[in-house]
């Protein structure tokens, strides 16, 4: 058997692949399947004298997306999609699929999320996926190719990081535990004992309003760097990301043409990017109309508004300490700031990256900690980086879905991971 990514090896020869039927037609004494293997699409065309009788009687009636068997000699053509065509000889039904779902006619996103087991097979869902797999790849041969070390985080933990409002409670053996929602608390001892380190996992966020940017499920990669202030984080930022948008292009144009991606957009993203302060990012809002005062947190609509003036993703930096977390460091020369920043990406895609220097002070971060009114014993082992041998250090969290919902121009995070977990919704 052969893989459809492959018959291009194969000119001339005879080949036998697997797959499923993902459409046909008949056109005059000629008989089109297009078989699909998930590596690829390609058309098997039955002709009366070529083909083997019952096999062209088939090709006219096969449901779509049975399971089938083809042998057939692979031929260029060039008005054939992908270049290549099979002239078919046979082809088997090996499980017949009975009134599949998803026709050809546009279903509404209920219906299909309903589905997603089956939706994965459609051409546009491939495309993302296979976006998504390079994407994470990328993410780790950046960290890797730099000698960082991957140190995976708990799922489970007595602690939260990013706000008491989103938690997912779960009951440890009598003990509240709750869901993590980003794995930085560990990687910051991580960096004390390996120098620099990032998780790559699954986080989790209760998050109660229904958006075109929010999971509850989403996928999030974190590094941390010891010795690094925010000036050096967000340089690491900006090549990070201009890296794993390059992979996409070097090795997904392909997908990127599927999904009609302005890949022109996508070649802008180089070094360096621009870097504007929060009070600059409300004096643009403010141009635009806007009424978000100083002092108040972005939303999706400013953070559209914001990357629109851009066409590299951009990065706010020196947030009021009032509306960011407990960890962030003090501005030494403005204490109502924090050393952060979000980096937001163009085309109104909205944040894709929270980052900062960390507070590395104890009595400091003693005094924050109480301050968000975070129970003091849960954090004692985080306190013990501030005991031990305190250093300057930074980190940032990447989301993938949102990452690869901009790289591939799609609205919304849900299609940018395999099975998403919404608001409303747990199945399939
Ligand atoms: O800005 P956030 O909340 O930062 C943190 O969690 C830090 N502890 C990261 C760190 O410094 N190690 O989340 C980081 C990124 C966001 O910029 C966004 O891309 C993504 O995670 N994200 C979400 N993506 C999808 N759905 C959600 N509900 C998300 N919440 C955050
Ligand atoms: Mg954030």
């Amino acid at each position: 058997m052969i893989w459809i990514e492959e018959l291009k090896n194969y000119i001339g020869k005879e080949v036998e692949i697997k797959g499923w039927v993902y459409n046909r037609r008949s056109s005059g004494g000629v008989r089109f399947v297009l078989v699909r293997d998930g590596t690829g699409i390609v058309q098997v065309v039955y002709i009366e004298k070529d083909a083997e009788e019952k096999s062209f009687d088939i090709a006219e009636t096969v449901p779509l997306e049975s399971t089938v068997e083809v042998k057939g000699v692979v031929r260029e053509d060039k008005r054939a999609p992908g270049g290549i065509e099979i002239t078919g000889k046979t082809l088997k039904v090996l499980s017949p699929a009975q009134n599949y779902p998803i026709t050809k006619k546009s279903h509404g996103i209920d219906f299909l999320l309903s589905r997603r087991h089956l939706w994965l097979r459609s051409r546009k869902q491939n495309a993302i996926l296979k976006i998504r797999a390079e994407v994470e790849k990328a993410i780790r041969d950046f960290f890797d190719s730099r000698s960082f070390t991957l140190i995976d985080a708990p799922i489970l933990t007595p602690t939260s990081c990013e706000g008491t409002t989103t938690l997912f409670d779960v009951d440890y053996f009598g003990e509240k535990a709750y869901l993590s929602q980003s794995g930085q608390l560990y990687m910051e001892p991580a960096a004390a004992a390996f120098g620099k380190v990032y998780c790559f996992g699954p986080t989790f966020r209760a998050e109660k309003s229904k958006t075109r940017r929010h999971l509850i499920e989403f996928w999030q990669v974190e590094p941390e760097v010891a010795f690094c202030d925010l000036k050096c984080i967000m340089k690491l930022a900006e090549e990070f990301v201009s890296y794993i948008v390059g992979r996409v292009l070097e090795k997904r144009k392909k997908q990127l043409e599927v999904l009609e991606r302005e890949i022109s957009k996508l070649e802008k993203i180089t070094p360096p990017f621009p870097r504007i302060t929060y009070k600059e990012a409300v004096n643009i809002l403010r141009k635009h109309g806007n009424p978000t005062r100083y002092g108040e947190d972005f939303g999706g609509d400013e953070e559209t508004i914001i990357s629109k003036e851009f066409d590299k993703p951009v990065m706010i930096h020196h947030y009021p300490k009032k509306i960011k977390p407990f960890y962030m460091k003090e501005d030494p020369e403005n204490p109502e700031l924090v050393l952060n920043f979000d980096m937001l990406a163009p085309e109104g895609y909205g944040e894709i990256i929270g980052g900062s220097q960390r507070e590395d002070d104890y009595e400091k971060l003693k005094k924050k900690i109480e301050e968000h009114r975070l129970p003091m014993k849960a954090f004692q082992w985080y306190l013990d980086i501030r005991r031990y041998g305190t250093f300057e250090h930074s980190g940032f969290g990447l989301g993938v879905e949102r990452t690869v919902a901009w790289i591939c121009g799609i609205p919304h995070v849900r299609e940018a991971i395999p099975y998403p977990r919404l608001l409303d919704r747990i199945y399939p």
